[in-house]
């Protein structure tokens, strides 16, 4: 049985006063629910914010995780965050390949295997996005485009355990469309079955798949109770504490009692 996860990209959003106050209303409403047997629930914040979140989240159960790293460990590489420092801030995931990182900073398959890898390998649980462009779709590409994002960042060197993918359609996020049950259970189903190719079934059946894209508490539901939906990747629902709360309510309600 593969354990939902429900994660809050954060994105560029929150300084530190908000954030504590959001972060606040999440756990109390984890607290609440009781679900956190049931349901793994992230937060994905801005670098700043990893050291005084591992504070505030000491002793919850809700985890916390980055949002991009670099691949090397060190290096003059001026900006940039290397996965060991985020290592000491005591996260434990580290969302790769989102698609503002791939089509705003250009960031492409081969530099994403990297990264995987780096994250993989210095025992952090990876979030690695997939998800193909409008044009793409209407194409009629969106299995060719999943298939490469998967094939050419995830190789059977990537520890499964430590892998979580999620997919999230480019038009979909952030603009209120949502796929259909159709369009992510299919979509979910060549995510499996890539994994399948690359290790094998049983160690795909158990690799979380998350939806993502425009997610919020009034479709969650409905998304979250396709068979290879294990969870979601939400943005903008995930800054407002009762919203958040009610798609971790959903994803509680989706687990078989
Ligand atoms: P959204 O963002 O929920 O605001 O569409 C999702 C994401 O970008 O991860």
């Amino acid at each position: 049985m593969r354990k939902p996860l429900i994660a809050g990209n954060w994105k560029m959003h929150k300084t530190l006063d908000d954030a504590r106050e959001l972060v606040t209303g999440i756990v109390d409403g984890v607290g609440k629910l009781g679900a956190s047997d049931g349901v793994e629930v992230l937060i994905c914040t801005p670098f700043t914010l990893l050291f005084p979140i591992a504070k505030a989240l000491a002793n919850t159960p809700v985890m916390f995780g980055a949002q991009n790293a670099h691949e090397e460990a060190q290096g003059a590489f001026t900006g940039e965050v290397s996965v060991p420092m985020l290592k000491d801030t005591g996260c434990t995931h580290v969302i790769i390949g989102h698609s503002e990182r791939r089509h705003v900073f250009g960031e492409k398959n081969d530099r994403l295997a990297k990264k995987v890898r780096a994250v993989v390998d210095a025992g952090l649980t990876v979030i690695y996005c997939v998800g193909e462009t409008l044009d793409e779709r209407e194409a009629g590409k969106t299995r060719e485009v999943i298939e490469s994002q998967m094939g050419e960042v995830i190789d059977s060197d990537v520890l499964a355990d430590r892998l979580v993918v999620a997919y999230e359609p480019v038009w979909a996020i952030g603009t209120g469309k949502t796929a259909s049950p159709e369009q992510a259970q299919e979509v979910h189903g060549w995510v499996r079955a890539s994994l399948a190719s690359t290790y094998d079934k049983t160690t795909a059946d158990g690799v979380r798949i998350l939806y993502g894209g425009s997610v919020k508490p009034g479709n969650a539901a409905e998304l979250l109770s396709l068979p290879d939906v294990d969870g979601a990747l939400v943005g903008g629902a995930c800054l407002v504490a009762s919203d958040f709360i009610a798609i971790i309510s959903a994803a509680a309600a989706s687990v078989p009692a």
